[in-house]
């Protein structure tokens, strides 16, 4: 497991098989049976994130962003690649490559079983033009500086490497450090030194405003059972209805609550 560096390291070139490293890691750590229940439970938020179930109010977003995502991972040339996951304690997108990772670094603040890196994307502790493939998925919006944090991802992809972003446009705030909303003209300007940015939104404005919705039921809610409840009934209800309005939108995305980014360096 990496430690947080003040000084830039190379990350070891050796390729290694990241479910070993991740056993590895569970079978050393001191309380055995804690650290198997919190893998296992970021492991299934990962897989909520990547496959929403249609009660999920977030269901919009998350699936239009796997769609987006697989086909932008699917243009990206060759195998064994390095892989940095910035704000990497759940890798949802993780599985989209397949059996074409070498090696695959998590960078979090939060350390957990599946961060590789304890540290923050302001400063990445790795050596420069090292990466091919870097994800910054929902993370930027919690940053202090969002153009830091783009600045460093940009100095530790190799050129050519692909980084796949995506953000929060219009969304309640869900934590206390959430400080940052970004929209198309915005994200063009702190991409602006990679070389070709492409920026999808995550469903049109019907869609929006469903999941919009959604997000407000979620935080009324409060209560666990009421939330369980709004997953059988209203999310799905809301979520279907988003799903097959939203050729309605005719491609305006004036109100899109989230983007997706791919920008190659
Ligand atoms: C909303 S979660 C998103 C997790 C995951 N990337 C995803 O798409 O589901 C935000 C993550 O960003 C991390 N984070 C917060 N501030 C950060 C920073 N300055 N640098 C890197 N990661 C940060 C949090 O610890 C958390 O794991």
């Amino acid at each position: 497991m990496f430690e947080f560096m003040a000084t830039p390291m190379a990350v070891p070139s050796t390729a290694r098989s990241n479910v070993s490293a991740r056993d590895t890691r569970v079978e050393s750590a001191a309380g055995a049976s804690r650290s198997s229940k919190t893998t296992f439970s970021a492991a299934t938020e990962s897989r909520q994130r990547l496959y929403p179930s249609i009660g999920n109010p977030h269901y919009l977003v998350l699936a239009k962003r796997r769609q987006i995502f697989a086909e932008w991972i699917g243009q990206i040339a060759g195998d064994n690649l390095r892989v940095l996951d910035v704000g990497g304690r759940v890798q949802p997108y993780r599985p989209l490559l397949g059996i074409r990772v070498a090696q695959y670094v998590a960078l979090d603040p939060v350390a957990t079983e599946m961060v590789d890196l304890v540290g923050a994307g302001e400063q990445i502790p790795v050596e420069s033009d090292l990466f091919d493939v870097v994800f910054c998925t929902q993370v930027l919006q919690l940053v202090d500086d969002p153009a830091v944090v783009i600045d460093e991802i940009y100095r530790v992809l190799r050129p050519g490497g692909s980084f796949l972003l995506s953000v929060p446009s219009s969304s309640p705030r869900f934590a206390d450090s959430d400080g940052w909303r970004f929209l198309p003209p915005a994200l063009r300007t702190l991409l602006r030194t990679f070389s070709h940015v492409i920026i999808m939104p995550e469903g049109g404005t019907i869609s929006g405003f469903f999941r919009t919705i959604n997000s407000y039921l979620y935080i009324f809610a409060r209560r666990p059972l009421l939330t369980k409840a709004l997953g059988f009934t209203l999310f799905p209800a809301l979520n279907i209805a988003g799903l097959m309005l939203d050729r309605f939108s005719n491609g305006n995305d004036s109100y899109a609550v989230n983007y997706s980014v791919l920008a190659i360096k």
